[in-house]
């Protein structure tokens, strides 16, 4: 494990707009950069790189995170792997940490695990590749490769191979190496029986089988001749590192171009990705025979939301084939599909026709997946109602899956037309669909919120009147702690006053809202988090909120710290120019805020107390709760006169 020391240093000396420069072309833009966003099409930019808070955003799509969440989101390194990127760029010596308690042992020796398996594969690809291209046994590999039209660059890139045909050639070879047997076996290169072990992969040519960052993770290994008896693929086992579902192949090296073509093209085979990118057309993968898992989805969806599927031209397949795309869709995914002429698919029709004509047939060919699925069971179910009227419930239920409100509705007018039906019924239909699912997630929210509400013991909940109110007022609250959240974590290491070395803004403002707690669920652990360290003697810059460990932290910040104020006007403005003689305004800004939020506090309790007086049943209680009134009120008048003296503009 990189030790917690290495990441800092690393936190510290990493430049935003460095990073971010490496990959977007950026222009000064005042104290800010502005570029062209990568993580979505657009063509006026709306990406701000803040080099003075080591962040970006996008304005457009929303991303934002500081050089660490760059590489992770643009380069799709993981975390480790952007720290070594980072460190690496910028000179830093990476400390291991030092291993002491036995999590931390079983930790390393997963990580060591994962690790082993990692080489294993590495070493297992050179031998494969090695073999085919210089031992005369393997060359039968390479003349396989090369009927089917691979170049040499091309099997290069890919990094194929050959398995010898006998028994344990690499298996030998690997532990003469000093690979144990376990790390072989437990990578699935070797399988063993009873007290014998073999090659797992044996006279098959070998696709290594890529990871996000580059790392071969797995193979799959295809026969040469074809044989009833076994099957035309082997793949690794599942393991640590070969995860089946959340694996595309080809994905490594499509990436860039799914990102500048602004669209993803899913294919069925390993051949027809090798192929696709030998013609130039590098923005395909494969999901390896299955359909794709939602894992996969994601992968492809940090990308682009725009996805192709290309299907060979027989129609069993399709129908096949197009169960499960319901989940892409409910994803927010764009799907297209498209049908390849018979008895081709993407890796000989590429061949014959050559890329242009291939780009050329897709762009022409594709059709949007629901009118797609449509039209193919529209022709079968047109003169028996009862498949009718299935096929009508299963495009309606495709459609109420589709986030966007403007897709449905044009989904809808084709479909009515398609199926020569009142566009009103279908319209009918799918709100039903949607209001049952609104409702579904509904009650999973009112129940979250029944949870706060106990844990922020009110006593109460309000009834149905008092419930409008209720949401009205908690979306006020909800301001006036975001403003509370903001000003700590911008602010709160900010000295009051030049004199009193300890009172920071943090240390005044957590004094002034004692026993006061913050109940947006998203500000809660920002705020307790801040409440601990301080507790501990920490005051943080804001830094350590937009570079935090934790993400939702780090999410937070930056969404708080790239929003408007709703403080007071030009808030932004102001800031800068918070000189001694001008802090007092500062100051005054801050104390506005912790009232305000006093204040909104005090006026919800009193509207609870007001109402349990109304309903009020014996004496006693009454008069209980007629002495706390009194109390709130005298606050009320107090907290008044305190804002009369501050400057202060109402939210609105
Ligand atoms: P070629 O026939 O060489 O063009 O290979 P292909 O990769 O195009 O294979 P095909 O179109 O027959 O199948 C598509 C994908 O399904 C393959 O790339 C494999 O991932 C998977 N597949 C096909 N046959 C098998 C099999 O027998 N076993 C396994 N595990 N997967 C298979
Ligand atoms: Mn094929």
């Amino acid at each position: 494990m990189i030790s917690k020391f290495t990441i800092q240093k690393i936190n510290d000396e990493a430049r935003v707009e460095d990073v971010v420069g490496e990959f977007v072309t950026l222009k000064k833009r005042g104290a800010n950069l502005l570029g062209l966003c990568p993580f979505h099409n657009e063509k006026t930019p709306s990406f701000n790189v803040n080099p003075a808070r080591n962040i970006y955003k996008c304005f457009g799509c929303g991303k934002a995170g500081g050089p660490l969440q760059f590489l992770i989101d643009y380069q799709q390194l993981s975390y480790p792997d952007a720290l070594k990127y980072l460190a690496k760029k910028y000179n830093i010596e990476i400390e291991e940490e030092n291993i002491t308690d036995e999590e931390k042992q079983k930790e390393l020796e997963k990580h060591n695990l994962v690790e082993s398996i990692q080489i294993a594969n590495a070493a297992a690809q050179k031998f494969y590749t090695d073999y085919m291209l210089n031992n005369e046994s393997g060359r039968i590999g390479l003349a396989y490769f090369k009927e089917r039209g691979f170049l040499m660059h091309t099997i290069e890139k890919f990094q194929l191979g050959f398995a010898p045909d006998g028994f344990d050639g690499f298996t030998k070879h690997a532990l003469n190496e000093g690979f144990q047997l376990e790390v072989l076996k437990k990578a699935g290169l070797t399988s063993s029986k009873e007290n014998s072990t073999a090659d797992f992969f044996r006279n098959r040519v070998m696709f290594p089988i890529h990871n996000m960052t580059g790392k071969v993770v797995g193979f799959g290994g295809r026969i040469m001749v074809k044989d009833e008896k076994s099957p035309k693929y082997v793949n690794t086992a599942e393991s640590e590192v070969y995860l089946k579902s959340k694996l595309l192949y080809g994905a490594w090296f499509a990436k860039n171009e799914i990102r500048k073509k602004d669209e993803c093209l899913l294919v069925e085979g390993y051949t027809d990705v090798v192929s696709l990118h030998q013609s130039g057309i590098e923005n395909a993968v494969a999901s390896s025979g299955t359909s794709l898992t939602p894992d996969q989805i994601r992968l492809i969806k940090r990308i682009t939301p725009n996805i192709t599927m290309l299907y060979d031209g027989d129609a069993a397949g399709i129908k096949a084939a197009l169960r499960g795309t319901d989940l892409i869709l409910e994803e927010g995914m764009n799907v297209r599909i498209v049908v390849l002429p018979d008895a081709e698919d993407p890796d000989s029709y590429v061949k014959k026709v050559g890329s242009d004509a291939f780009a050329e047939f897709i762009k022409n060919n594709r059709k949007d997946l629901i009118l797609f699925k449509t039209s193919l069971f529209a022709a079968e179910a047109k003169n028996d109602p009862i498949k009718k009227s299935e096929l009508i419930r299963d495009i309606i239920d495709s459609i109420g899956k589709i986030p966007d409100s403007i897709h449905r509705s044009v989904y809808v007018k084709e479909c009515s037309q398609l199926f020569e039906m009142d566009e009103q019924i279908l319209i009918t239909e799918v709100n039903k669909l949607r209001r049952k699912k609104a409702n579904d997630e509904q009650t999973t929210i009112q129940k979250q919120d029944a949870q706060q509400a106990k844990d922020s013991k009110q006593d109460q909940l309000p009834d149905s009147f008092h419930q409008q109110q209720f949401n009205e007022a908690n979306s006020n609250l909800h301001v006036l702690e975001r403003d509370i959240i903001r000003i700590l974590i911008e602010f709160g290491s900010w000295k009051v006053d030049e004199e009193a070395e300890a009172n920071t803004v943090a240390a005044y403002m957590l004094d002034d809202l004692e026993g006061i707690e913050i109940e947006t669920l998203r500000f809660k652990p920002v705020y307790d988090l801040i409440k601990r360290e301080f507790l501990q003697g920490n005051v943080h810059d804001e830094k350590f909120f937009t570079a935090n460990d934790d993400e939702q932290v780090t999410n937070l910040a930056i969404e708080l710290l790239t929003q408007p104020y709703s403080l007071s006007d030009n808030w932004w403005e102001k800031y800068k120019i918070v000189i001694p003689d001008k802090k007092s305004v500062f100051i005054k800004d801050i104390q506005s805020a912790c009232i305000r939020l006093k204040q909104f506090r005090n006026i919800t309790e009193l509207k609870k107390i007001e109402q349990r007086i109304k309903e009020a049943k014996d004496e006693t209680e009454l008069i209980k709760l007629m002495k706390l009134h009194k109390l709130l009120i005298e606050q009320k008048k107090e907290f008044a006169r305190t804002v009369g003296n501050v400057i202060y503009r109402p939210t609105t």
